[in-house]
């Protein structure tokens, strides 16, 4: 049996005024909302998209561009002028008022903005409210308030008054009561919009960590793009009633359909919604640990990189430098376990870029990318990373390009040492005397910790 679609949109139209079938015919046509203005208000203009079981699908427009018209029609409140709705397989528009009812009660339902709590019930029976409302019995509704009380980490607050709540646990308390209420399907209009940034976005994770566990379909209307980008699984963008682009935030963030789609965007966080995987490069500089040292100096001079990644068992070990090794060189060690830059874990590949830039800032090496097994699928030199947060090509190359012999002789020492001050790793003009190298190192070290 196939699970069919939480929601599916066909070709909505609402037009609101003195001629809405005149204006929809013009409007298939091609004309804009401008343009039928004499015939009626076109609110939605052929909007189609479909929302699978389960995922988060933002709408995400300037107000007026018809979003919360959209969803009225979701969930029957509102006739379409044309087209039709299917909630669960199971047609609104045509649906009689008893049947809609009852979709309504079981599949779909609305969230109030505000996410205002009855002042005089604890703050369990407030998010037990919902259920209380479906004629659940007291007892089940209540161990259900009170396993999603635990969720937004307010257990122990389950006898308390709303009055006696912060501003932020009050709204946790809002969302809870929303998300425990049966329906899969949940429309959201600018539920967030007028909280304060601190605590919206403390909701928005929320939001996020509660429907992964309980797998609950979300239409979220947002005007922020931020907010459907951290948010969306898809996001539709609208735009004078026409959804103008339909994509994930990545495809929407990186190939915007339009001037209009590509303006939003300019604004965006961009470090929320881009994973490493999106912006890493393939990793070229590799040496298996048993190459050693002189594998591993091998690579970095063919390649003109100033670190490499090592590889055991297929399985990435950490990353080693090119002062690193040409000291190790020098001194005659062989091994390349020993040199490996530890206690620096990478990024798994769908961490966010927020994370990837913590690890770039402690690190003078590109940032290594690994999957589940702990295997190297790529690397994000810190030039990459600036250019993938700010959307300009990259312009320089992050390591220092180190030229240097097999054997080592101290002026090439210094010389690369100072290739390195550019960086700003070592202190500039004190890479002079080989003696002096270790407390280079040491500082170096330092610094990159810091
Ligand atoms: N009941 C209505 N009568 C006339 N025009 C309406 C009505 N509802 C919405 N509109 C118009 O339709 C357009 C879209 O409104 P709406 O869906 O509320 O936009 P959004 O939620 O994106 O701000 C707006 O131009 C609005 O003025
Ligand atoms: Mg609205």
């Amino acid at each position: 049996m196939t699970v069919p679609p939480a929601i599916e949109a066909r070709s909505l139209f609402k037009v609101f005024g003195r001629n809405p079938r005149e204006a929809v015919k013009r409007l298939r046509a091609g004309a804009t909302r401008a343009d039928v203005a004499d015939a009626g208000s076109a609110a939605v203009i052929d909007a189609s998209f479909t929302v699978q079981p389960g995922e988060i699908f933002v709408i995400m427009g300037l107000s007026g561009s018809g979003k919360s018209t959209v969803l009225r029609m979701l969930n029957g409140l509102l006739p379409p002028t044309a087209g039709d709705v299917f909630v669960q397989g199971q047609s609104v528009t045509d649906a009689s008022a008893k049947a809609l009812r009852g979709i309504r009660q079981r599949s779909i339902s609305m969230v109030f903005q505000h996410f205002a709590l009855l002042p005089h019930l604890t703050v369990l029976d407030n998010a037990a409210y919902a259920l209380e409302i479906q004629g659940v019995g007291r007892d089940e509704r209540r161990a259900r308030a009170r396993e999603i009380l635990d969720k937004v980490g307010l257990g122990d607050r389950a006898d308390a008054m709303p009055d006696e709540l912060s501003g932020g646990m009050r709204q946790r308390v809002g969302l809870a009561r929303a998300l425990t209420s049966g329906t899969d399907i949940l429309l959201m209009d600018e539920a967030f919009s007028a909280l304060d940034p601190l605590i919206r976005r403390e909701m928005q994770e929320q939001l996020i960590e509660l429907q992964r566990e309980l797998g609950r379909t979300i239409v979220f209307i947002t005007h922020d793009l931020n907010e459907a980008m951290f948010l969306g699984d898809r996001i539709a963008v609208m735009r004078d009633g026409r959804i103008v682009q339909n994509g994930t935030p990545e495809e929407i963030l990186t190939d915007p359909a339009n001037d209009y789609v590509a303006q939003f965007v300019q604004d965006v966080d961009r470090a929320r919604v881009l994973t490493a995987g999106s912006v890493m490069a393939p990793p070229v500089a590799t040496t298996p640990v048993s190459a050693g040292v002189r594998g591993a100096l091998r690579v970095m001079r063919d390649l003109q990189v100033g670190s490499v990644s090592v590889i055991e068992n297929r399985r990435f070990l950490g990353s080693v430098t090119d002062r690193a090794v040409i000291r190790a060189v020098k001194d005659g060690r062989t091994d390349l376990r020993s040199l490996v830059r530890n206690g620096r874990p990478a990024v798994h590949v769908d961490d966010p870029l927020t994370d990837v830039v913590e690890r770039a800032v402690e690190s003078p090496v590109p940032v290594a990318v690994i999957d589940d097994a702990g295997r190297l699928v790529g690397t994000i030199p810190r030039v990459t990373l600036l250019a993938a947060l700010g959307d300009v090509p990259p312009v320089t190359r992050e390591n220092p390009i180190i030229d240097v012999p097999a054997t080592v002789p101290a002026s090439v020492m210094t010389e690369t040492l100072e290739v390195v001050d550019q960086t700003g790793a070592v202190p500039a003009g004190r890479a002079a005397a080989p003696a002096e190298v270790d407390a280079h190192e040491h500082s170096a070290a330092e610094g990159a910790l810091r």
